[in-house]
């Protein structure tokens, strides 16, 4: 079957949607990005996308910061997702990728005069992180990028060499990935996710002002915990609460929500993931398939 990606206007089959060598983005890390999940509910026969309403309101956010034009409305942007997402008849899960990035053929990193365009692409993916083992991870030795270096707030392709660097260092050194320090040396987030501690009761994360970006999962956790009878809290977070905290999990889109076990060789209790958080988890999966119907309004049907 071809699948359909979206590129300078219209539906093409996926090997047509090819960028030249000299573009932009690919030469200076010119382009601001999205990643959303569509779910496959089997029960009703239906592809549920999760949240693409706040994904794209983020894109529109970081094309602004890179002097960038979006060129559709947040509403259009769905309509042509969910019209890919239809041609391409996904009964699967399903991952969405839209760029908006600098196509000059140009050499030099200035964003004047310098097109932008879109480009959306999907395809079937599973897990990103192992959502079930507990992961052990460590701190990395790279810092996170700062709001007035390449901000995080914006989803920038460039920003990921970063991301790279982190989990490349934190697989080569046997672990399942890791948590990024700012410059002050507080807690950022994991590599390509956000990261919350568990705290008795309470959900800890850090705030919007600590060098992350804002995820849209973060802010699911930080609106649907409060079902489960858990508190939340965003703020500060030091190295050191990491070890002493009853838990943590990362949580993202790729990610979803995945618990930690081990931090830096310290081990939360027995090494076992507490059952609030497995309870969570459970929660957040029904969630993204639109088995919730208080949280419907987060899931768009492609399916008519
Ligand atoms: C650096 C970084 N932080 C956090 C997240 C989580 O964001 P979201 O929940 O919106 O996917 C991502 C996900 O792509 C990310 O790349």
């Amino acid at each position: 079957m071809v699948e359909y990606y979206f590129m300078d206007g219209k539906y093409v089959p996926a090997e047509e949607a090819v960028i030249p060598v000299r573009t932009h983005a690919f030469l200076y890390g010119t382009s601001v990005f999205e990643g959303i999940r569509a779910y496959f509910n089997k029960e009703e026969n239906q592809l549920y996308v999760f949240r693409m309403k706040e994904h794209f309101e983020r894109l529109t956010n970081s094309a602004k910061i890179m002097y960038m034009d979006p060129k559709y409305t947040v509403d259009e942007y769905m309509q042509i997702t969910k019209e890919m997402l239809k041609k391409n008849e996904y009964k699967t899960d399903t991952y969405i990728r839209p760029e908006v990035y600098k196509s000059a053929l140009k050499i030099g990193p200035g964003l004047i005069d310098n097109p932008d365009s879109i480009l959306i692409f999907s395809f079937a993916l599973g897990d990103y992180c192992n959502t079930e083992k507990g992961l052990n991870v460590c701190c990395s030795s790279w810092d996170r990028v700062e709001d007035n270096m390449i901000p995080p707030r914006a989803k920038i392709s460039g920003a990921y060499a970063n991301t790279a660097l982190i989990i490349t260092e934190a697989k080569k050194a046997g672990f399942d990935d890791a948590i990024v320090l700012s410059r002050n040396g507080h807690v950022a987030e994991g590599s390509a996710m956000n990261i919350f501690l568990l705290e008795g009761n309470t959900l800890v994360t850090t705030p919007t002002t600590s060098n992350i970006l804002v995820g849209v999962t973060r802010n699911t956790v930080l609106e649907i915990a409060k079902d489960l009878g858990l508190e939340v809290q965003a703020r500060e977070i030091n190295r050191t609460e990491l070890y002493i905290a009853d838990g943590a999990f990362f949580c993202g889109t790729g990610a979803q929500i995945a618990p930690i076990t081990k931090i830096d060789s310290r081990t939360y209790g027995n090494g076992v993931i507490p059952e609030k958080l497995k309870e969570l988890q459970r929660y957040y999966f029904d969630i993204v398939r639109g088995k919730v119907e208080k949280y419907k309004k987060w899931c768009t049907p492609v399916y008519d």
